[in-house]
């Protein structure tokens, strides 16, 4: 695990909208792993932008969803389904066949978690995985006391979950109290992982997930185990980390050639 300290949102955007840049460009049939919320909106604006400037084509790449919300269909406003076609999909030439998000309306819970976990085996598994984190540490929507094996399956939502997800809702009573959600294991099976995080709230659930023992109570602290996860965030986000002054010397002393492998900087 990578710690990346930046000075604010945009370079913390900025970085990450490049990675995927380069990762394209390298590999056009890239599949992808996304995350809604706040915290991806910069990086889907910025890669908006450099499909305007032509310098990304999104034609063949698959994506994948970390979750959704039970009993919300795809033309819900609130669905993510809803959120990734209006801040993303609907801005770029992907193949609308090729975005994965699973379905809020299903009858058969078990069986649409089992085919999105085929679906993401048959794609070749994903190669990079974007991430937000919870306060509480909860990656996708794995709340705290997930197994840290856990695939995809449905999940009952924390008051606190909801209460932070009600702003899209107008009121709590509104957001739904069940989710489907990639597990764990689902996410830490990705190539790469980048998770994002900005401002002083994240603050506590950063230096958890970083500095803390891998544990359920703060499902995200699983990255520690993954061998290529890089966790990227702005100084505030990074307040309550006890080693930010190696983890930003490790970031400004790196060469070059080391910068292009990683695909942070473009060849
Ligand atoms: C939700 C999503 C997560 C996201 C988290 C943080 O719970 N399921 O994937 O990371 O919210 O959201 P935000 O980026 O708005 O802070």
């Amino acid at each position: 695990m990578e710690v990346i300290i930046l000075p604010t949102e945009h370079d913390v955007s900025e970085l990450v909208a490049t990675r995927l840049q380069n990762l394209i460009a390298k590999k056009p049939d890239s599949v992808i792993g996304l995350p809604t919320g706040a915290t991806p909106l910069q990086v889907y604006k910025k890669l908006i932008q450099s499909f305007k400037e032509n310098k990304i084509d999104f034609q063949k790449i698959t994506t994948f969803n970390l979750d959704e919300y039970l009993g919300l269909g795809p033309k819900d406003p609130n669905s993510y389904f809803s959120f990734m076609k209006e801040v993303f999909f609907d801005h770029i030439n992907i193949n609308i066949h090729n975005t994965h998000v699973l379905d809020g309306l299903t009858v058969d819970v078990a069986k649409e978690c089992d085919q999105y976990e085929n679906s993401i085996h048959h794609a070749g598994g994903i190669d990079l995985q974007l991430l937000g984190i919870g306060h509480d540490g909860h990656i996708a929507f794995n709340e705290p006391g997930s197994a840290l094996r856990s695939r995809t399956r449905i999940k009952a939502l924390t008051k606190e979950t909801r209460q932070a997800n009600s702003k899209y809702f107008g009121s709590l009573d509104h957001v739904p109290t069940h989710v489907l959600t990639m597990g764990v294991e689902t996410i830490l099976e990705a190539k790469e992982c980048l998770l994002m995080a900005f401002g002083e709230h994240k603050s506590r659930a950063i230096a958890k997930m970083v500095e803390g023992a891998i544990s359920s109570s703060c499902p995200a602290s699983a990255l520690q185990f993954h061998p290529n996860t890089k966790i990227i965030i702005d100084e505030q986000a990074a307040s309550k980390l006890s080693r930010v002054n190696y983890y930003k010397s490790v970031f400004e002393n790196k060469p070059e050639w080391q910068l292009k492998a990683e695909g942070f900087l473009s060849n």
